[in-house]
């Protein structure tokens, strides 16, 4: 398991980004283009696929259900679809690693099948909230067992007959719509599900790209079960998600002029942007244009003078991955960032609030968490040690703020970097990070 090796990133302070970079695949895009080019008929060929562990696993999971993949090979890989039938019973457990999307958007899927499943996951991911999938999904006649706590792992019965069902979500979550809406292509009749703000829509363009027809009016999203998939070529554009951490270093990195290739700028994903530049951040989008069904473009930042801001909680959902980075350009900017309406953040890979809280004070931050968020104070940051809790966005944002320490930045528990971004160290000391990574 990746989270026991013990990786450490040093960052030496200072130093700025410049140059072209294009950073991994877009690690959503990529989780549903091997789920759903399996449940498809045909074959799909997918290109820019993001082969980190997280991704690996829904991948592996897949494989050991029967579905033939070739790949990955430099991003490209070859799902031999089985049709929404077509799965076979797996020999044993299967083992999602560090990542929430692969068990939350296959317990949908496998709630649905006509054999028995156990989905486990490391000791982040069986720390995580599952009630929020098997709450619906029991409302669709599935039967599912979680520790008595509701956390993983989840043991699956197959061979429930699923009826489609009328849910409201109850927080703002791409992962709990697309597991309910993943059911409904097993369920008899309608399944719709509304959600309190718009989230990532990655689950409802594949499936229509991939032919299967929803209906969506306004906050509702709507399918009939029954239907069919036909694959097809799925293009993964740049994952805005890693771009983030650029965009903040380039920002506050004097004398930064850094451009970001073919990154997905899906409307659903782009709070992030929205937030920079209400910050005062510089950031360019060029050359917009669409890539199998996602838009797309290179963003061009310099770097500019920050200023803390109240950050509007409807961006929240939209940037929803991306506060580490935000948190560590609130801490460069001039006066106080305050953030509300965040509690998800608590029940991620960490609890992104209070780990990033302890990070910046142990940098010299003022940093006060709240339950639903936090007030960023900027200023000096201070050369330290800091934990990142085995999360993979903690970590790439800490090594970010060495570009304007006093001193180096020592980051413990790398490892799940590789979840998302395998060659992060290599491709931030490519712009001008000065990075090593111990162990
Ligand atoms: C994701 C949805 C988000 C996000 C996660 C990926 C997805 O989670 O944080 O990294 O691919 O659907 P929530 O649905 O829990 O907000």
């Amino acid at each position: 398991m990746s989270s026991e090796q013990s990786i450490e990133f040093e960052v030496r302070p200072g130093g700025q980004l410049s140059g072209e970079i294009r950073v991994p695949g877009d690690k959503s895009i990529s989780h549903r283009s091997i789920m759903l080019g399996s449940l498809a008929e045909g074959t799909s060929t997918v290109t820019g696929f993001l082969d980190g562990e997280d991704c690996l696993a829904t991948l592996n999971a897949f494989r050991a259900m029967g579905v033939k993949i070739e790949g990955p090979d430099d991003g490209r890989v070859v799902v031999h679809g089985v049709g929404l039938h077509g799965l076979r019973a797996p020999e044993g457990p299967l083992y999602m690693g560090n990542s929430g999307t692969s068990m939350r958007l296959m317990a949908g899927i496998l709630a649905g099948q006509s054999f028995d499943s156990e989905l486990t996951g490391d000791a982040s991911l069986s720390r995580r909230p599952m009630r929020r999938v098997t709450d619906p999904l029991r409302l669709m006649g599935a039967e599912i067992e979680t520790s008595p706590d509701g956390t993983p792992p989840l043991r699956i019965h197959g061979g429930r007959r699923l009826h489609g069902i009328d849910y409201p979500l109850p927080m703002a979550s791409a992962q709990v719509k697309s597991c309910v809406l993943l059911a409904g292509l097993y369920a008899e009749g309608r399944t719709c599900v509304t959600e309190p703000a718009p989230t990532r829509d990655h689950t409802e363009r594949m499936l229509q790209g991939l032919g299967y027809a929803l209906e969506k009016d306004g906050a509702t999203v709507c399918l009939e079960g029954g239907g069919r998939l036909q694959g097809r070529d799925i293009d993964v554009p740049s994952d805005i998600s890693s771009a983030a951490f650029f965009l903040v270093g380039a920002s506050i990195a004097e004398g930064s002029d850094l451009l970001i290739r073919h990154v997905g700028m899906n409307p659903t994903r782009t709070g992030v942007i929205d937030i920079l530049r209400l910050m005062g951040a510089d950031i360019e989008v060029l050359d917009p244009r669409e890539a199998g069904g996602e838009p797309v473009a290179d963003l061009r930042v310099r770097s500019a003078p920050l200023k803390g801001i109240a950050i509007p909680e409807t961006l929240v959902p939209l940037a929803i991955d991306e506060f580490p980075a935000l948190f560590i350009a609130a801490a460069c900017a001039e006066g106080e960032t305050l953030l509300t309406g965040a509690e998800e953040l608590r029940v991620k890979e960490s609890d992104r609030i209070q780990v990033m809280a302890d990070g910046l004070v142990a940098c010299g931050i003022d940093a006060e968490p709240r339950p639903d968020g936090i007030r960023i104070r900027g200023g000096q940051l201070h050369g330290a040690t800091v934990d990142s809790h085995g999360d993979h966005r903690i970590a790439m944002s800490f090594a970010m703020a060495a570009l304007r320490a006093d001193g180096p930045i020592r980051i413990r528990d790398c490892a799940n970097v590789n979840t998302s971004f395998p060659c992060f160290a290599e491709l931030a000391r490519r712009a001008g990070l000065d990075i090593e990574v111990h162990g």
